[in-house]
């Protein structure tokens, strides 16, 4: 990369240890999973795994029942402590103490949860073990219900399940599909990845949220811009970017709306579970711009990381286009700039943008982030190895209004998008308190718009 009249940044590549930095795993995490007797006991074994590759440590507490569809020691072995049923150890008549599991725990976990135990939870039976876990529980309960459609739906479990909530359980919602019994419908354990999920959401919600309470516009991915009903302009854009950006705010607290093109990537179930990442779709560059002028008022800041189309064709024809000449011209015309018409009215709101560049990269970027009214603009090179569309990875220079420049090694995408977050977070701290997104003195209590 050429020099620049931008100052680098020399310490700003220093890790800020508060950040809800990038991925949430469950190191340290104490977790009691209860299992009762259904078929979807069997995936017990998987969400012990799940958990336990994640740094938790796991004890496990059956019911009797739950014994007959998957043994102890399986679940023994991989919690790697023994998995206490009864109140009594049968073997050396050792008191298996019903509260200490209880209050060891961070969480505990009812996975799978039949009718039986969700209608003694709510009523404060306990005969056994888990049920004894559960009445001496410190710590919060999250609940995956697994039953037939029929059970599932009766208005007692419903009323069961209520009164679960109404105390401050989460429920981990069932899926829909095959159940054991052959019905098809709701009532079917959620699947252990997505239990983890839910739970690395529960625990990243419990972690530093400096961003709850800001609300946050990304785009992502690259447009499509039809020419007839079967082709159409894009670019290599896959989303990747933009979603890890996504994920990353959520993870700090943010309430995100992400305006997506296309893209090759989903959200992560962790994001899915925290419910605070809204994703609409707006294909073309047109309906991105619609879609982003609806949201940004209503924002406190936003990243720009679509590959919007600068160019779209004038007519898109509503029948598939025949071959006619040897030659052929496209009439194109020049989309909305986004980001631009956004930075021109954004008041106080802090709006980033990218810029992909192949050749005098610093210069370029420094020259959108001044036209587009940008407070900083991230910068990534197609020259350097392993950076831009496609990559897992990326390699990124931040640069800011007030002239400043931060480069950052070549690092993976999610851990890149937690340097642009810490960008962000920086600029959004700076203009707390100092007025409202439109540029009028914050409301006192905080509210927004
Ligand atoms: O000018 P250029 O397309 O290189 O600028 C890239 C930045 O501008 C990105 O942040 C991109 O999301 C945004 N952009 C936009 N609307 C356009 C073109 C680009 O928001 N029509």
């Amino acid at each position: 990369m050429r020099r620049t009249p931008f100052r680098k940044r020399k310490s700003f590549n220093r890790r800020r240890p508060s950040a809800a930095r990038a991925v949430m795993t469950l190191e340290g995490k104490r977790i009691v999973l209860g299992v009762t007797g259904s078929i979807a006991a069997y995936k017990a074994a998987i969400l012990v795994r799940a958990l336990v590759k994640e740094g938790a440590a796991v004890r496990v507490v059956m019911t009797p029942l739950a014994k007959q569809f998957i043994a102890p020691l399986t679940l023994a072995t991989l919690s790697r402590h023994p998995v206490p049923v009864e109140f009594f150890n049968p073997e050396n008549g050792e008191w298996n103490s019903h509260v200490s599991l209880g209050e060891w725990a961070d969480l505990l976990l009812i996975a799978p949860a039949t009718a039986n135990t969700i209608a003694k939870m709510a009523a404060g039976v306990a005969d056994n073990l888990l049920l004894t876990t559960y009445l001496s529980a410190k710590c919060p309960v999250m609940v995956a219900p697994a039953m037939d459609l029929d059970m599932y739906r009766h208005p007692a479990t419903q009323r069961n399940l209520d009164a679960l909530r109404a105390v401050g359980n989460r429920i981990v919602e069932p899926g829909d599909g095959e159940l054991a019994s052959g019905l098809v419908g709701k009532g079917r354990m959620e699947e252990p990845e997505a239990i983890a999920a839910h739970v690395r959401a529960f625990f990243a919600e419990a972690a530093p949220q400096p961003l709850a309470g800001k609300r946050l516009l990304v785009t992502a991915g690259g447009t499509v811009e039809r020419l007839d009903p079967v082709r159409y302009i894009t670019n290599d854009s896959t989303g990747k970017m933009g979603f890890a950006i996504a994920e990353e705010l959520a993870a700090r607290g943010a309430e995100v709306a992400l305006i997506r093109g296309k893209v090759s990537v989903s959200l992560s179930a962790e994001a899915k579970a925290s419910g605070r990442v809204r994703e609409t779709v707006a294909l073309s560059a047109e309906e991105m711009h619609r879609a982003c002028l609806a949201e940004f008022p209503h924002c406190d800041g936003g990243v720009m990381c679509a590959a919007v189309a600068d160019y779209a064709p004038v007519e898109t024809a509503p029948r598939k286009l025949k071959k006619q000449e040897e030659r052929w011209s496209l009439e194109l015309r020049r989309t909305p700039d986004i980001a631009a018409e956004l930075g021109a009215a954004k008041g106080n709101r802090v709006l980033a943008g990218f810029a992909l560049e192949t050749d005098r990269e610093l210069e370029n970027a420094a020259g959108k982030l001044r036209r587009k009214g940008l407070d900083f603009i991230v910068l990534n090179s197609l020259r350097d190895a392993g950076a831009g569309f496609g990559f897992d990875t990326n390699k990124i220079s931040v640069l800011r209004a007030d002239g400043t420049r931060t480069d950052y090694p070549l690092k993976p995408k999610r851990e890149a998008a937690a340097d642009i977050a810490d960008v962000l977070e920086a600029c959004l701290a700076q203009r707390q308190g100092a007025a409202g997104p439109d540029g009028a003195a914050a409301p006192e209590d905080g509210k927004k718009h």
